[in-house]
């Protein structure tokens, strides 16, 4: 329950969620709550049994988060989405999210593979800014997934978020979203340009560690 006590007064519920009710609310979020720990249960496990196969980790670091009413209430009145539990379940799949830093590229996708292999995850969409960086840099694999909650009279696919990139590009990616906001998204093209070959380095860099990497060990599987 740690994010949900954490909220503020303004993230509760009269005013965004209009006629729903905290208790409402807190039953919208709690099976995208379950969702996280079903997900988190399955990377964790990968991660400690890859570990254990002394090949290293391929798993730097998770960061589960659990979209608050505030911010679920932002996008769906940015993308015109009634504030209804029904369209908002329908229309925002990342509610729940989960970061996946990885040491190198191959693990992204070897750990992206691990994930949506599994009979239960379902892969609903996947958008990959690796292959295909956006415009100002931005490199990551997003997965979105649907995972089985088993609640006591029903199952539950919930949609998760999933995240995936290198310690590089979350390097770029934390930095990127910090300028970003100080600039009020009002970012001058100087240093759009600046941030966007900043991207290319950390990804020369990615290859690099990855060419070290593979002389010292050989290939990963
Ligand atoms: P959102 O409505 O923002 O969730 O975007 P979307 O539905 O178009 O999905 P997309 O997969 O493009 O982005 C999902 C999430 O990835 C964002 O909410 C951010 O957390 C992250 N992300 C996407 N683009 C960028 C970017 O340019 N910079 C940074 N720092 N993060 C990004
Ligand atoms: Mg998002």
């Amino acid at each position: 329950m740690g994010e949900l006590a954490r909220r503020t007064p303004d993230d509760n519920v009269t005013g965004p969620f209009g006629a729903y009710g905290f208790a409402d609310v807190n039953k919208f979020l709690m099976v995208y709550k379950f969702g996280l720990a079903e997900i988190g249960t399955k990377i964790n496990i990968l991660a400690e049994e890859l570990a254990h196969r002394g090949r290293g980790n391929p798993i730097e670091h998770v960061s589960p988060r659990l979209k608050t009413p505030a911010s679920i209430t932002a996008k769906a009145r940015r993308i015109e989405c009634p504030l209804t539990f029904d369209d908002m379940r329908a229309r925002i799949r990342d509610i729940a999210g989960i970061r996946i830093v990885c040491g190198f590229v191959p693990d992204v996708y070897t750990v992206a593979r691990m994930l949506t292999r599994q009979p239960d995850v379902h892969l609903v969409v996947t958008k990959d800014y690796i292959a295909q960086p956006k415009p100002n840099g931005y490199r990551s694999l997003h997965l979105i997934v649907e995972i089985p909650v088993f609640l006591s009279d029903q199952v539950v696919a919930v949609p998760v978020e999933v995240q995936l990139r290198t310690v590089a590009m979350d390097f770029w990616a934390s930095l990127e979203h910090k300028i970003y906001y100080k600039h009020d998204a009002d970012v001058p093209a100087a240093l759009r340009a600046e941030l966007a070959a900043a991207a290319e380095d950390a990804a020369r860099l990615d290859e690099r560690m990855q060419r070290l990497h593979h002389e010292i060990h050989g290939p990963r599987q």
